[in-house]
């Protein structure tokens, strides 16, 4: 029987992850409810009754369940509100936040939802609309998390895609290893697991005592989107790392493409900090392979004032190449970013940029050359299956999946043996 009616699991916005936790939230109910469906049927075939007395025999042992529940709290919830705690942000006039969990969450398994990233104008108590810097949602989150604990949840994780200040993964000289650090705060707050995509550098979790890192990707959803794009995956096609830290994440969209891979290597000269794409840190930048006339596919987990992109996207038309498209798992646009890409796409520096909807967009999302891919869907499974204590390995190595798609898309023959692994 499918399991359909998780009475113990609670989900809490902070104001910045609350268009994200919408998404994956309907996706949850949808799953569950579709579980409910099954169940009924089930249970009508084997006891031989009709569907509306199996779905009332269910009803009754729900409630039975939720009233056994001790942290249940009396209010029943419409269907838009299933698994929602409300909670109430306070932002005080000197900038400090509060957040109040309005409900028991008693021996709960909550998720926490944030967007540290959200730029634009975010919900406080009293009708207030603040737009937050990344270190204000990061406060926000604190708080919300030391709450959640001081409330009772029995299990807290932490559904965070862009983890903050994850390009601080390794300390040079007198720098502060500051991803890990943020790591070592959660745990100490509470968290008992985090959710995150694409992490920037994986060696930030080697500073948790206890607290897991779930990495997730988006290959399977940008790969989907690269299908459905007129015939593309037939061109005359390269895959180029944009980076030497991106090889390994390009490394598995050529094999898993089965295309070449090709490589810029960039100089940066840590001298310089600007917000702005066309003047940032990058002193020298090469090539290393061949594009001349053919598509060309980068991907890069993080797209901040975008400058990385631009320059090698420059070189690579000086190198011939007929088009590029270019895949985020992060898409952050900061600063001036948009107007850049606006710009680069009207001189015909590039085709199409995927992102994904792990960082909320208004803006970017309307552009001719942004596709917009919605990864949600993934969370949502993730969320249930851990929330059951089931394993996720299959949701973090997309690698069989992606394979069962391009065999059909590309009319390549299955293969029982994957060429290619994700890491985890
Ligand atoms: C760097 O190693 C990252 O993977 C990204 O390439 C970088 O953070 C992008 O930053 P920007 O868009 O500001 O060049």
């Amino acid at each position: 029987m499918k399991y359909f009616n998780p009475v113990n699991l609670a989900v809490i916005t902070c104001p910045g992850g609350e268009i994200f936790a919408a998404e994956v939230l309907s996706h949850l109910r949808a799953k569950y409810n579709h579980n409910r469906k099954q169940t009924v049927a089930e249970l009508a075939k084997t006891y031989n009754i009709t569907p509306d007395q199996a779905a009332l025999q269910i009803d009754l042992i729900n409630k039975m369940v939720i009233r056994r529940s001790s942290s249940h709290s009396g209010t029943s919830k419409t269907s838009d509100q299933r698994f929602l705690v409300p909670v109430k942000f306070t932002r005080f006039p000197n900038g400090e936040i509060k957040s109040e969990i309005e409900e028991s969450i008693r021996g709960k398994d909550v998720y926490i939802f944030q967007d540290v990233e959200n730029r634009y104008p975010v919900k406080f108590s009293g009708g207030m609309e603040n737009n937050l810097s990344i270190n204000d949602h990061l406060m926000t989150t604190f708080v919300t998390i030391d709450a959640t604990r001081q409330a009772g949840a029995e299990r807290i994780t932490l559904v965070i895609p862009n983890y903050p200040y994850s390009r601080q993964h390794k300390a040079k000289g007198r720098e502060g290893l500051s991803a890990s650090r943020i790591g070592k705060i959660f745990e100490s707050l509470g968290v008992n697991h985090i959710i995150t995509l694409d992490i920037h550098s994986r060696d930030i979790m080697n500073a948790f005592n206890k607290m897991r890192l779930e990495n997730l990707h988006a290959s399977y959803q940008i790969i989907q989107t690269l299908s459905q794009m007129d015939g593309i995956l037939n061109d005359d096609f390269v895959v180029v790392s944009p980076d030497t830290g991106a090889v390994d994440r390009n490394k598995f969209y050529a094999s898993a493409l089965k295309k070449p891979l090709a490589l810029l290597y960039k100089e940066r000269d840590y001298s310089k900090i600007n917000k702005d794409a066309s003047q940032n840190n990058i002193s020298q930048i090469r090539l290393l392979g061949n594009v001349k006339d053919k598509t060309v596919f980068m991907a890069d987990d993080i797209l901040g004032t975008g400058g990385t992109l631009i320059k090698g996207m420059r070189l690579l038309k000086e190198n011939g190449a007929k088009r590029i498209i270019c895949a985020i798992s992060l898409p952050l646009f900061s600063g001036n970013a948009i107007a850049h890409f606006d710009e680069a796409y009207n001189e015909g520096l590039f085709y199409r940029i995927i992102g994904t909807n792990a960082v909320y967009q208004e803006e970017v999302i309307k552009r001719q050359w942004y596709v917009d891919v919605n990864i949600s869907r993934l969370f949502a499974h993730v969320i249930s299956r851990l929330h059951q204590n089931q394993s996720v390995s299959g949701f973090l190595d997309n690698a069989g999946i992606i394979n069962r798609l391009l065999s059909k898309t590309m009319a390549a023959e299955p293969q029982n043996e994957l060429p290619f692994t994700q890491e985890q």
